[in-house]
């Protein structure tokens, strides 16, 4: 539940679906129908929440507990939702996040395997019942999201981070536990072949924003 006046949607998937790529195509869209539009991400989006995101994907010598990950990826939501979207919905701005809690539910409930049950009560702790309008899920294969993890940092010239370094069967119980998010919640949940070109997605978002908002957009 979203109960103020700005709508907020999210964008989720393992890896290299092309989610940022299409970011920018909702984010333009929707400006040019002169709505007060406003991109973040996560984990990040305020200082603070940069600064966690900078600890929690941080390949360094000590591991981090997977119930740590999970506390630190909800610090890094409470700055963000008090002091980033929660203003700029209640002012009537539309926020567009790459990436918000079906992540943890994906990556700390499915990837590592604590399962969602557990995450629930922290989750509720935190957000109550907020919840995005709309969540756009790019699926695709998790051996395409490692190719294309591996061909992206080569050619950056950067390494692999603390996340990236796990094994195909981490990424693909993430996939499993977003397509279960999606069958659970299939109001919210809009699911995207990552296997389609770039427009073709771009069209299939901009007709289902249509869709939902229809004359309000
Ligand atoms: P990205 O923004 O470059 O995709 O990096 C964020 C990484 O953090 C990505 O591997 C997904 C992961 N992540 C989690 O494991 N849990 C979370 O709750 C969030 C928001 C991200």
């Amino acid at each position: 539940m979203n109960p103020f006046l700005g709508k907020f949607i999210t964008l989720e998937g393992i890896e290299g679906m092309g989610k940022t790529t299409q970011l920018n195509v909702i984010a333009d869209y929707l400006k040019q129908k002169n709505i007060p539009v406003m991109t973040t991400r996560e984990p990040g989006g305020t200082p603070i929440a940069e600064a966690l995101r900078k600890i929690v994907l941080t390949d360094t010598s000590e591991s981090i507990a997977s119930k740590t990950e999970l506390l630190l990826f909800y610090a890094a939501r409470l700055q963000h939702y008090e002091n980033l979207i929660k203003p700029a919905l209640e002012k009537g701005t539309w926020v567009i996040s790459d990436r918000f809690y079906d992540a943890t539910f994906a990556y700390q409930g499915g990837g590592r395997e604590l399962g969602f049950e557990m995450i629930l009560p922290l989750h509720h702790w935190v957000l109550g019942e907020f919840s995005p309008d709309l969540t756009f899920l790019f699926d695709g294969p998790a051996e395409l999201s490692i190719a294309r993890i591996q061909a992206r940092n080569l050619e950056h010239k950067i390494q692999n981070d603390r996340i990236e370094k796990e094994k195909g069967d981490f990424f693909e119980r993430i996939r499993q536990a977003y397509l279960a998010l999606a069958r659970q919640q299939p109001k919210r949940f809009c699911v995207l072949d990552s296997a389609k070109s770039k427009h073709e997605v771009s069209q299939e978002i901009i007709k289902h924003l249509d869709e939902k908002w229809g004359k309000g957009i």
